[in-house]
């Protein structure tokens, strides 16, 4: 086919077909073919590398939905023209929102032409404000998503500021409103940083990330990097998905990763848990219907964006924020809790002492807190526990079982040659009064999802039982 020159067309012109091409994820030279070869009859070439055929956006909770994207001013503002992509090909509409600083970063043009929209970024527009426009555009939305989610946006966000058109937008906003914080992981850590955070999630705002990892600008690496745009997305998806769901209305803890035991200041006991297999778990629980609450020792992975998540470092603070959470009707007790902890913690870091012997550890017992939750007063309708063996699996799970009061015991062989621990997938067997059941293996994120369902399951038997 003859090449096109897409300049020699009018400004109009290249607009709309800027649009039209965006909408369908083609470039401009791909979109026209396109629409030459529907004029003229000819079939379609199959998909080349350089022009990916795009398929059919599936059905899911996005499709039909309209998400107004709120872009802040931070490096990972490049992520969110991915993340408009992501959100269109799941079907829903993207009507962008950039803030001032955010234009230092990426180009409305860019912005605008993913989105197959205009950028909104103007509170004083004199078009726009004819009919009020930061409410219609706030009232228009489905979801609100901010990605990235900046420092100084979430605070504003926490004190009600309303001094551009984000700001103002998000007070008027009745919708769900989810935020994908991106920052330096100090800006993450600083006090006022994590009390605006508090505040806007007390406030019901949703959180996805940040993450682990290194980040953009710095060769740094830490807690503050944005989740990817497809994580983004399945949390957009699970925030909006109002199908039918078998939990609704039940109130679920479920606590994941390791614990960190402080020997000194800069020393800890730890264990290799990754946090994925109870990260994964609260999310499926959550996409059930269930109102979870995510209690997670220190993890590398990004908080599920469908649930509560509490930080904590050491046994007896999950066991605190643990009891905090009760009453519930579910306790699902991933986490792979220090059995001990060191019996007095130094104030200062202990010196090596040239010549001297090291230092003894002395340890004592950490809180179980399974067998805590099994025997409260509180306990939960249902309540699972986790197993991690190297020996005798099923003679372990089943005391265990009966030890700490739970009604079943996911039990799974962490012996270095099977990869679980800290991997992607995992080997259960489910212990309980009724038996043993057997999992083949399979991915942590699947283990999850049969597990919710066999959680739910329980749950429909319970009512059928009229108890
Ligand atoms: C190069 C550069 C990178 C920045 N990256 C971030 C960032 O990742 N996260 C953040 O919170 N602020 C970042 N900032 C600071 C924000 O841009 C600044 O706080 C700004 O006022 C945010 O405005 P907004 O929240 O209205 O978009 C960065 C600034 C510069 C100059």
């Amino acid at each position: 086919m003859a090449s096109i020159t897409i300049r020699n067309l009018d400004d109009e012109t290249k607009q709309l077909l800027r649009e039209r091409a965006a909408r369908h994820g083609r470039s401009m030279e791909e979109e026209v073919r396109h629409m030459l070869r529907h004029a003229t009859g000819a079939p379609a070439s199959s998909a080349t590398a350089e022009q990916p055929a795009i398929a059919a956006p599936p059905a899911g909770a996005l499709s039909g939905k309209r998400i107004l994207l709120v872009i802040t001013g931070g490096i990972a503002a490049y992520k969110s023209l991915d993340l408009i992509r992501r959100l269109r090909e799941r079907g829903a509409g993207v009507r962008p929102v950039m803030t001032e600083a955010s234009k230092h970063f990426i180009s409305t043009l860019a912005v605008g032409a993913l989105a197959a929209d205009r950028v909104f970024d103007d509170l004083f527009s004199r078009e726009d404000e004819q009919d009020v426009g930061h409410i219609r555009l706030a009232r228009e939305a489905d979801l609100v998503l901010i990605a990235p989610a900046s420092a100084d946006f979430i605070g504003k966000m926490a004190l009600g500021i309303a001094n551009d058109l984000a700001s103002t937008i998000l007070l008027a906003a009745s919708c769900p409103v989810l935020i994908a914080p991106a920052m330096n992981p100090s800006m993450w850590r600083h006090p006022a940083v994590r009390r605006n955070v508090e505040t806007v999630r007390r406030d019901g705002v949703r959180l996805i990330g940040p993450m682990r990892g290194e980040m953009a600008e710095s060769g740094e690496a830490g807690l503050g990097r944005m989740a990817e745009p497809l994580e983004i997305a399945a949390a957009a998806e699970a925030l909006l998905d109002d199908g039918p769901k078998p939990l609704t209305g039940r109130r679920a803890i479920v606590t994941s990763g390791p614990t960190h035991e402080p020997i000194d200041p800069v020393r800890y006991i730890a264990n290799r848990s990754s946090g994925k297999q109870g990260h994964a778990i609260a999310a499926a629980l959550a996409r059930l219907g269930a109102d979870v609450t995510l209690i997670s020792g220190p993890v590398a992975i990004s908080d599920p964006g469908n649930v509560t998540t509490i930080q904590v470092e050491s046994a007896r603070e999950m066991l605190a924020a643990v009891e905090g959470q009760l009453p519930a009707d579910i306790a699902v007790m991933v986490a792979a809790v220090a059995d001990w902890r060191a019996a007095g913690q130094a104030d200062e870091k202990i010196k090596k002492q040239p010549g001297e012997a090291p230092p003894p550890l002395l340890l004592t017992e950490n809180p179980d807190i399974l067998k805590t939750v099994g025997h409260h007063e509180k306990r939960p309708a249902l309540v699972v526990g986790f197993a991690a063996e190297t020996q005798n699996l099923e003679d372990n799970a089943r005391a265990k079982l009966q030890r700490k009061g739970a009604d079943w015991i996911v039990a799974n062989d962490v012996s270095p040659d099977t990869g679980i621990m800290g991997g992607d997938h995992n080997r259960v067997r489910i212990v309980s009064q009724s038996g043993i059941e057997d999992w083949p293996r399979m991915d942590k994120q699947s283990v999850a999802d049969r597990l919710a369902l066999a959680i739910a399951k329980s749950f429909e038997d319970i009512n059928a039982s009229g108890s």
